[in-house]
């Protein structure tokens, strides 16, 4: 199994513990039609109609949700085991994964898509999360990334919070003291959300582990560096965020329908096998578990 570094392997952790105590806000029908909405500029039905498509930190899987409505077929994968849960329930068509953006288990050019939404920053190396999504995706797939941006207050403000953030647990804070938080919500996602998703969106927001910022040129300058193609951005609310589409030089075979290809961590062979209770490697016998409906390619 190749080895993460000491100092990565405790931060993803960390952030495993994060979302699985606070998974990211589940908004219900307004958030996925929302993102059903949004996401067609980059992605029109046409282009993703029988794709197979991954979403890299898909937490409960309500992006994941519009896609697959629209057609889609969708691989969900999360560190989060409990997010993963929730996805499952929201999203039973899709094949969820539980695993780490930063070793993705899955074979080269083996997605006609990928998408990652406000996950990659969240790792201790985005750059490498986002070589990982570009590896996935097929020749002629789009990838869409939204990732903090560098040049905006939000910046300040988390890295600001640090001494906050590590004194208060996010537990610890009263509710009334997160509902204050309630009217820039409303304005930032179009709708109020329950005390236990405001906390989580607020622990997502100032709580999270780790959060990076990155300026669109260097976010271009990856996209050159792994050969894709830069199709356009669109800045996100209050310009905290841009969202990133390239494609992946080279046309789509026509006609082949993608299945799942899993990549074995502990030999790198892309022969793995999928059963009813495990994905099994061919090669070294290494497989992951299936429980819950989940591929458990982490503990
Ligand atoms: C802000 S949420 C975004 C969720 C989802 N993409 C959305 O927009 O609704 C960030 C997600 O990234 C996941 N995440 C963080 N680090 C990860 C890693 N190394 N590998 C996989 N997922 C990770 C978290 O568990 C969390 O579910």
């Amino acid at each position: 199994m190749r080895r993460m570094p000491d100092a990565i392997t405790r931060m993803v952790s960390a952030t495993r513990r994060h979302y699985d105590a606070h998974h990211f806000i589940e908004g219900g029908s307004p958030r996925i039609k929302w993102w059903r909405q949004f996401l067609t500029d980059f992605l029109p039905d046409e282009v993703i109609h029988d794709a197979l498509i991954v979403d890299v930190g898909s937490s409960v899987g309500e992006i994941s949700r519009g896609l697959i409505d629209r057609g889609g077929r969708l691989v969900c994968l999360d560190v989060s085991l409990q997010s993963l849960r929730r996805c499952r329930v929201n999203n039973p068509e899709a094949v969820v994964v539980h695993g780490d953006a930063l070793a993705l288990p899955f074979a080269d050019q083996s997605f006609d898509h990928a998408i990652s939404i406000g996950v990659l920053h969240h790792t201790p190396d985005c750059r490498l999360g986002f070589s990982e999504v570009a590896r996935v995706t097929a020749p002629g797939g789009n990838i869409v990334v939204f990732l903090y941006n560098k040049w905006n207050w939000y910046n300040l403000v988390y890295n600001g919070f640090a001494p906050v953030r590590k004194h208060v647990p996010l537990d610890r804070v009263p509710n009334w003291m997160v509902a204050l938080m309630q009217p820039l919500v409303k304005w930032h996602l179009g709708q109020k959300l329950n005390a236990v998703e405001l906390r989580n969106l607020v622990g997502d927001a100032l709580w999270t582990p780790r959060a990076t910022f990155h300026s669109l040129r260097e976010i271009r300058s990856w996209g050159t560096e792994e050969g894709l193609t830069y199709l356009g951005y669109r800045r996100f609310f209050l310009g905290y965020a841009n969202v990133v589409h390239f494609r992946k030089p080279g046309g789509r075979v026509k006609g082949v329908r993608r299945e799942p290809r899993f990549k074995c961590l502990a030999c790198t062979s892309h022969e793995m096998v999928v059963g009813p209770e495990a994905v099994e490697c061919s090669e070294c016998g290494h497989a992951y578990a299936i429980e819950e409906g989940i591929v458990r390619v982490i503990e």
